[in-house]
């Protein structure tokens, strides 16, 4: 189907920060298939998990105990701090079974119509409960009607949650992007989490954070939630965790981690023995290769740099960003800096119009960020 529009280049290999297309040409990747391949492409640690898992057992159902499920699980909840996980597919997937944890804690509350509140901006994914919770009209138009049990607040806004929460006594949780990736790389405040957590606590409502983008070590923690010390009720993750390989992760603590009982839900592929391999070589290398250190010396080099070769630029409005996580706002729409950028080998993202978003792999070197700069900034410098 024409979802995706007109298609720039086909893309056959791809080896660490590069990517090369069917002519022979190569790309440095400042994109990672969009917040996916943090370890770069062809990791060898992926590789080889994926080829030996290959060998013994692709798929099995979850009415069986899966060896490498049950490591991830345990190894994504020692590094967060979480309690529980249920595996699933996709970003999307992951926040679907955060919303309906929200219902059942909702229900369990007393609460017949039981609401989350969702953020202006947001991207949540592409279902129908997630379109929904997405604040972007392009995201929902044509897909009405919408699903209920959603409210709208302002992202990074502690002050208006008093009046959201006297006006709608049926919230029984957030759930927030804690950097808004889609939104244009939007930070919010360093104590918004906090804040959020300490309101979540008064108003008895679940804090779910989506980590789809944000989590796996791009922002320099394996979860951004963990720059604050915050301890979310619920965080969602996807994307890097399989380097490419499709998992999703809904990861629960304290009372929201014991709703879902057997049979409340579940996913035919969610957690299968493949993707639990190639995720679990994901995190320990994460871990044993200091990736979350990189990330943020990369995020510094390049942030650093375009700080310099843009300064006193007009129409760059702001450089934001957190480890490998940046956003350079322009002042004007700028979707044509892509096409630019390919032509000079580099592959970047514009995303909200104006935002150029870099979300680069972790493992890319010092020389390969200060390339990102000397190809983009001179093309940010002639944006007309
Ligand atoms: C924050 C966030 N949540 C959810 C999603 C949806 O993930 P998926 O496309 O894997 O369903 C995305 C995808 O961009 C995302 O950035």
């Amino acid at each position: 189907m024409n979802t995706y529009g007109e298609k720039a280049m086909t893309l056959v290999s791809g080896d660490g920060a590069w990517l090369v297309d069917s002519n022979g040409k190569k790309y440095l990747d400042a994109l990672s298939g969009i917040a996916v391949c943090g370890l770069g492409h062809s990791h060898p640690a992926v590789i080889s998990a994926i080829s030996e898992q290959a060998t013994h057992l692709l798929h099995c159902s979850n009415f069986f105990s899966i060896p490498n499920q049950q490591k991830l699980g345990e190894k994504l909840c020692h590094i967060s701090g979480m309690s529980n996980v249920f595996f699933a597919n996709s970003g999307a997937e992951a926040n679907e079974a955060a919303i309906k944890i929200a219902r059942l804690y909702g229900h369990k509350k007393g609460i017949k119509l039981p609401t989350v509140l969702v953020m202006d901006n947001a991207f949540h994914g592409r279902t129908l409960a997630t379109l929904t919770a997405s604040g972007n009209r392009k995201v929902q138009a044509g897909f009405e009607p919408l699903v209920r049990g959603f409210t709208r607040g302002h992202f990074n806004d502690i002050e208006g949650l008093k009046t959201i929460a006297e006006n709608n006594p049926d919230i029984c949780a957030i759930l927030v992007e804690p950097v808004q990736g889609e939104g244009g790389v939007r930070i919010a405040d360093a104590d918004y989490l906090t804040k959020l957590r300490d309101f979540c606590d008064e108003q008895e409502w679940l804090l779910m954070l989506d980590e789809v983008q944000t989590g796996n070590g791009r922002t320099g923690k394996f979860f951004y939630y963990q720059h604050s010390g915050v301890q979310p009720d619920v965080v969602t993750t996807a994307k890097g965790l399989g380097n490419g390989f499709p998992i999703g992760a809904c990861l629960a603590y304290g009372e929201a981690s014991g709703l879902m009982q057997p049979g409340n839900h579940g996913s035919t592929f969610g957690g299968n023995p493949l993707a639990c391999s190639a995720a679990l070589a994901v995190v320990n290398t994460l871990e044993e290769d200091k990736l979350y250190q990189r990330a943020t010396a990369i995020g510094d080099i390049i942030m650093q740099g375009l700080n310099k070769e843009l300064a006193g630029l007009e129409h760059v409005k702001e450089i934001r960003g957190q480890g490998c996580m940046i956003g350079i706002e322009l002042t004007k729409p700028c979707k044509s800096l892509y096409t630019q950028a390919l032509e000079k080998g580099l592959i970047i993202n514009v995303t909200a119009d104006s935002v150029i978003r870099l979300l680069p792999p972790m493992i890319m070197t010092d020389d390969q960020a200060h390339q990102v700069v000397n190809i983009l900034a001179p093309l940010i410098k002639d944006f007309q």
